[in-house]
């Protein structure tokens, strides 16, 4: 059997950095092999720059225009990333949206993690609606990502149950610590040659993934 090359990651953020941090331990103990090549954000002086400088790791930015000038933020984006040139693009906690251009281009080399068991609760502010919902589940996904928001097709997902007297942050923080541990997961499948895209679909195992892999936390 040949020893695979680590693969190459770029991660786009846009604040704190924690699934980026964890993903950068996984590789760093060698639990993963992988290997963050670049680490962007489009807001400067976000927490996650500094955590990512401070674990050695390459970091930069690259301005948003303004939604209206998004083919213009992609094209500098396309050349920050050339030089990195990833294997995969790592989306963690990276606020903007995407164009269809962009993503079918990279069709199957962009990962994203959403904090919520999709399709369920797709956008922005999920913890409160489970609250405010009743939901006695919830959890994150882990999803390739295509042109609809929140809609590419989900590989691992972390189940986790609603307590009560569940308020928002006690409820993020119990679903957060998942994402630290699935969306690393995923990657390793990637970097393994467990998990591929083929025929506009994942396949995990050598088989089309018909439904994602529920892991359930405590
Ligand atoms: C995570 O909750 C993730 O699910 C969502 O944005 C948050 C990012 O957190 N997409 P962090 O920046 O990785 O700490």
């Amino acid at each position: 059997m040949t020893a695979r090359d680590p693969l190459r990651l770029a991660i786009l953020i846009s604040g704190r950095g924690s699934n980026m941090a964890a993903i950068a331990r996984a590789c760093a103990a060698g639990r993963i092999n992988a290997h963050i090549d670049l680490v962007l954000s489009e807001r400067p002086g976000v927490a996650g720059l500094d955590t990512a400088r401070a674990m050695g790791i390459e970091t930069g930015t690259v301005a948003w225009p303004g939604a209206a000038e998004r083919l213009h933020f992609e094209r500098d984006l396309e050349a920050a990333l050339a030089a990195a040139r990833p294997d995969l693009i790592v989306l963690a906690g990276f606020m903007r949206i995407l164009s269809e251009q962009f993503v079918t281009a990279h069709a199957g080399r962009i990962l994203n993690i959403h904090p919520s068991l999709l399709p369920s609760y797709r956008g922005l502010h999920t913890h409160r609606r489970v609250l405010e919902a009743g939901d006695r589940v919830h959890g994150a996904s882990v999803h390739f990502v295509t042109a609809e928001l929140d809609g590419g097709p989900v590989i691992l997902q972390s189940r986790v149950p609603v307590r009560p007297g569940d308020a928002e942050d006690t409820l993020s923080g119990r679903v957060q610590a998942t994402e630290h541990i699935i969306y690393p997961r995923v990657i390793g499948w990637l970097a393994d040659g467990r998990l591929a895209w083929h025929d506009d679909r994942p396949w995990l195992d050598g088989k089309p993934l018909a439904a994602p892999v529920v892991e359930d936390f405590p």
